[in-house]
């Protein structure tokens, strides 16, 4: 369940991030469809970053996400919901602590994303008070922290609650926890009756790193980041635990206050620093836009070098006459506003270049990294992408380099510092053989990804090659599943697709297996057995070659006839100059990219080998044998349009493919038949304007009969 939602997470981050539909162009139904998914995963989130302490995406995914929901509902303001996440501020407090009803909300901040933002919030803040747009507004701008936010009462000087923010109204009384904090006075002298004070419990980089040590050496499940450290540190059922964890706070902020003393934001940081409470040193009084800017500059350059994580600045409005007069608008305030850093960058030295093989054969260069903390986790590898990025950037072994984490969870690397480059340093050469199998890697034609052409026998390919192997218009062998697959892969019962063909010899053992019995095992070879016999377009198809899928198998199937013709003019072929060559691209439908992928797969000796043991233990039937060839549509080319009645559109399809015709998608002057479902779309138009024989659904049905 968890993997379903996290997969309609990844596909709404998706369409967030990448796709974004400007609003304008939406109508109400469909921002309402979006807005309804935002929540939904707005909700979730909120809950794992709040309550579970395991956030499951970034900082930057989730602030895509929420700000995509406000531009939405700033755009739809009827389709705002009482309980929308945008009016929310974190999530409901979690179980186990007792609730506590905040006296004045704990609110959160908007974002500033650029120096335009930032102009805005001043902007915006000189129209709404009438001042004029000569006069300077004093900014306190302080380091944003990436902690927890706490609130603390004091009543006539004394300690007496100590609580979380949980969704803003209500938090988590965690009043025994935070008394563990040295940082946190538990009495302050000159205070008035009642006084809030609110600030952010952090951990710094040192002590979570030496807490995450501890967790795994006691075989714990070590933190994610700083954050969650503290999160999870300050949120313990028993407050020893707490006390035995280094946490610290920054005070930022008041809550409830009988009395305010100062005038200004400033002032109220002294006083905090009177009454002993830690407040940020990096902190100053602006007057400005640049100079905030400036500021803000300043601070993302020395972030990596502070021992606490920061993810921005916040500007505040100084004067608290004016911060009343803003008010707050939904559940951030308007005098104040958080301009974010992007990904955080750190150089280190890179120790290594290795290797990976995905799933379906890429070839990615993975750099080791000597361990560093960016954007708060410990980073020690970090992808390199492909064979073009590595020459491009020039990266070398020992080399010094930028490092970032970006929006996406995988680090990577920016750049080489090259006056730091060691003096022996050689370039990178790229593997020319897969490290998986030692087969030949090969460069896709106009792509830049390596593949391992290896496919039937690369470790790294296998249970994808597999599954494509047994699947539906391939083998079709029943009773082999994704799971079987899967486990007999990593069991080592299967290695490539000839093992397949002697399960048998293992029948016994199979029904010793968990929810395996004799039938089930006997069904399962009985299965395989019928498999055995098999046409030729069908074997080509399970061989899983890339960019040849069922319709390009065919017709490779439909040129060659059989498989040793097949092979052999696939060997000859290897030589670009040869006959067999120009054969095998003047099929119709077969350009050179496919051609350049069939001899990468075909001419790997390790294929070879297993293609050769398939032949002797299979029946692949020549492709007359099993070819209607007398049929009015063989070699006509269709195009269907509509939605057809009788039949699905793939099912259209393949009937049609199966009788030999070809199955085009746009109307054309070759297009012998068009067949128009209902509704159809401009190309009846067209076939009527070409003088395209047009067929309705039962004409068709009756021509095929
Ligand atoms: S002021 C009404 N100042 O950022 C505004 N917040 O995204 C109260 N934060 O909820 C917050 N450093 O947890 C303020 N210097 C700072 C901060 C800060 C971190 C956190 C705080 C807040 C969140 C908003």
């Amino acid at each position: 369940m968890k993997l379903v939602l996290l997969l309609i997470a990844c596909w709404v981050v998706l369409i967030v991030i990448e796709v974004k539909t400007p609003v304008t162009e939406l109508t109400p139904k469909e921002a309402l469809v979006e807005l309804e998914f935002l929540a939904e995963k707005l909700n979730f989130y909120d809950q794992t970053y709040y309550q579970d302490d395991n956030p499951e995406i970034t900082d930057s995914e989730y602030d895509a996400l929420r700000l995509r929901l406000e531009t939405l509902e700033a755009a739809f303001p009827e389709l705002v919901k009482l309980d929308s996440p945008s009016k929310r501020v974190g999530a409901a407090p979690a179980h186990g602590f007792k609730k506590i009803s905040h006296a004045v909300p704990m609110l959160s901040l908007s974002n500033a994303f650029n120096s335009d933002d930032v102009a805005d919030f001043i902007a915006k803040t000189q129209r709404f008070l009438g001042l004029n747009e000569e006069k300077s507004i004093e900014i306190v701008c302080e380091p944003k922290i990436d902690g927890l936010s706490v609130s603390l009462r004091y009543e006539k000087g004394i300690l007496i609650q100590g609580s979380t923010r949980g969704d803003g109204a209500n938090g988590e009384d965690i009043t025994k926890n935070l008394k563990c904090l040295a940082d946190i006075p538990k009495i302050i002298d000159n205070a008035p009756e009642i006084l809030e004070v609110r600030g952010e419990v952090y951990m710094t980089k040192q002590d979570f790193s030496a807490l995450n040590d501890l967790q795994k050496k006691r075989n714990q499940k070590p933190f994610a980041n700083p954050r969650n450290a503290a999160a999870g540190s300050l949120r313990q059922k028993n407050p020893n635990v707490t006390a035995s964890r280094k946490l610290q706070m920054f005070a930022y902020a008041w809550g409830e206050v009988s009395e305010m003393k100062v005038d200004t934001h400033w002032e109220f940081l002294k006083l905090l620093c009177a009454w002993k409470f830690p407040t940020n040193p990096l902190s100053v009084l602006r007057y400005k836009l640049e100079d905030c800017l400036e500021f803000y500059q300043k601070i993302e350059e020395k972030r990596s070098g502070l021992d606490y994580d920061i993810d921005g600045i916040v500007y505040k409005i100084n004067n608290l006459d004016w911060q009343d007069r803003l008010g707050q608008v939904s559940r951030s305030p308007r005098w104040a506003v958080a301009h974010k850093f992007p990904a955080e960058k750190v150089k280190t030295i890179l120790k290594e270049i290795t290797i990976q093989v995905g799933r379906t054969g890429t070839l990615t260069p993975v750099a080791t990294l000597d361990p560093v903390t960016v954007g708060g986790v410990v980073v020690s590898r970090a992808t390199l992408h492909n064979r073009n990025e590595i020459i491009r950037k020039d990266i070398r072994k020992n080399d010094s380099v930028i490092v970032q984490r970006a929006g996406d969870v995988i680090p990577q690397v920016l750049s080489v510092i090259l006056n730091e480059r060691p003096k022996n340093s050689i370039p990178y050469v790229f593997p020319k053989y897969c490290p998986e199998c030692g087969s030949h890697a090969d460069q896709e034609e106009g792509g830049v990804a390596i593949r391992c052409t290896g496919g039937l026998v690369c470790p790294a390919q296998r249970v994808e090659r597999l599954k494509h192997f047994v699947s539906r218009g391939a083998f079709d062998i029943e009773g082999l599943g994704t799971k079987h697959i899967e486990a007999f892969t990593k069991e080592g019962i299967i290695k490539n697709p000839v093992d397949i063909f002697f399960l048998s010899d293992s029948a016994s053992m199979l029904s010793k297996r968990d929810g395996w019995g004799q039938q089930s095992v006997k069904n399962l070879i009985d299965a395989i057995d019928k498999s055995r016999t098999i046409s030729l377009n069908r074997f080509i198809y399970s061989l899983g070659i890339r960019k040849v899928g069922q319709s390009t198998a065919r017709l490779l199937a439909k040129q060659y006839c059989n498989l040793q013709t097949f092979l052999e003019h696939l060997q000859m072929a290897k030589d670009r100059k040869s006959e067999s060559y120009n054969e095998l691209i003047s099929i119709d439908g077969i350009g050179s990219a496919v051609a350049d992928e069939l001899l990468g797969f075909c001419c790997e000796d390790n294929n070879r080998k297993i293609l050769t043991k398939l032949s002797e233990l299979l029946e692949v039937q020549d492709f007359q044998n099993v070819e209607i060839t007398i049929s009015p549509v063989s070699g006509k080319t269709v195009v269907f349009t509509g939605s057809l009645k009788k039949l699905s559109r793939a099912e259209a399809k393949n009937k049609a493919e199966s009788l030999g015709s070809r199955v085009a998608s746009n109307v054309s002057n070759k297009t012998d038949y068009v067949i128009v479902g209902s509704e159809p779309g401009s190309k009846a138009k067209k076939a009527q304007e070409l003088g395209v024989n047009i067929l309705s659904e039962e004409e068709w049905l009756e021509l095929i009969r």
